[in-house]
């Protein structure tokens, strides 16, 4: 099955300019040529393009941009569903909105295949805002709300068909959490190692005890990587730069890790904003990370296979 492109220039949700060239960013850092050295087929269907955005009014004065992402929900939602039944789909952002239509539409079709959905949400921050509680207006700050089914979206974005179950998505590196998106997640069922739990147990035993969960269910997992997970040292092209992140080395740990465990069908590359970077330093270590999630290391070595337990 081959690895299917999907570039998702939106910048609406970041509340400042510059995600739009995350597409071409990615592409400048050799991110096909790196996954044909991985020996896959590489389907590039180029940007997609989102219909016309129509009049969707909101009684939060602060929400930015909701006809654009509704729009930008409706048409990555769409692409996800197919593009999942035909191979892994790699979402390249684009700001983290974009993750509202990618996991609406992946779980869709997980539940049509009778398949469990998992998400690992790597990121500073858990997005997992309502309309009504958003502050910013900035709605990268609302795609895990949504896609688990949190009230406040009907009406205004396109009804989740298959909300994901809470119980089965995962995120690390979190550090930065506003206090609507605090208590609603001291009671979503979501499971949070933010960075002290990183640093107090270290990736690997939190990331294997999720992966065993996958295994356990033969369950989907997508994997939603936000560029300010990483530190801002290693990573500045990112209009949201949080201290404290996951190092280099932690960061391709969790890569091998995922892909030792054979069970990661689909992904997301989200925040890159090139306007922001030095030199592409921030998109050549993505382009990185993606090449030890798809399988590039630096020995032979046996692989723990999570598939079969
Ligand atoms: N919680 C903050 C907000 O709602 C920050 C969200 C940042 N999200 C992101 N995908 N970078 O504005
Ligand atoms: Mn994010
Ligand atoms: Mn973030
Ligand atoms: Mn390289």
């Amino acid at each position: 099955k081959p690895c299917i492109l999907l570039g998702a220039p939106v910048q609406d949700g970041a509340g400042r300019l510059g995600c739009d060239m995350g597409p071409s960013a990615f592409r400048t850092a050799g991110l096909v040529g790196e996954l044909q050295n991985l020996g896959y087929r590489v389907e590039d269907r180029g940007n997609i393009v989102p219909p016309a955005p129509r009049e969707v009014r909101h009684a939060n004065g602060a929400i930015k941009a909701l006809p654009e992402t509704v729009a930008w929900t409706e048409a990555l939602s769409e692409a996800a569903f197919q593009a999942s039944a035909e191979g892994m789909p790699i979402f390249i952002g684009g700001d983290h909105s974009l993750s509202a239509g990618s996991m609406t539409g992946l779980a869709r079709r997980a539940a049509e295949d009778g398949r469990e959905f998992f998400v690992l949400w790597l990121d500073s921050h858990p997005d997992f805002h309502t309309l009504d509680t958003t502050t910013s207006g900035n709605l990268h700050g609302i795609p895990m709300a949504y896609a688990t089914g949190l009230e406040g979206f009907e009406g205004y974005f396109p009804p989740v068909v298959s909300p994901v179950k809470p119980q089965n998505v995962c995120m690390m590196g979190i550090r930065s959490v506003d206090p609507a998106e605090r208590a609603a997640l001291a009671v979503a069922g979501v499971t949070v190692h933010d960075m002290r739990a990183i640093d107090e147990n270290g990736v690997a035993p939190l990331l294997d005890a999720f992966l065993k969960r996958v295994a356990a269910a033969d369950g989907l997992l997508h994997v939603s990587l936000d560029v300010d997970f990483l530190d801002p040292g290693i990573a500045p092209g990112v209009g949201t730069t949080v201290p404290g992140g996951a190092t280099f080395r932690e960061a391709h740990l969790i890569m091998e890790m995922l892909h030792d465990s054979g069970l990661v069908t689909s992904l997301d590359l989200v925040e890159l904003n090139p306007f922001l970077d030095e030199r592409g330093r921030t998109a050549l270590l993505m382009v990185d990370l993606v090449a030890s999630l798809m399988g590039r290391r630096v020995l032979d070595r046996p692989t723990q296979s999570y598939r079969h337990i």
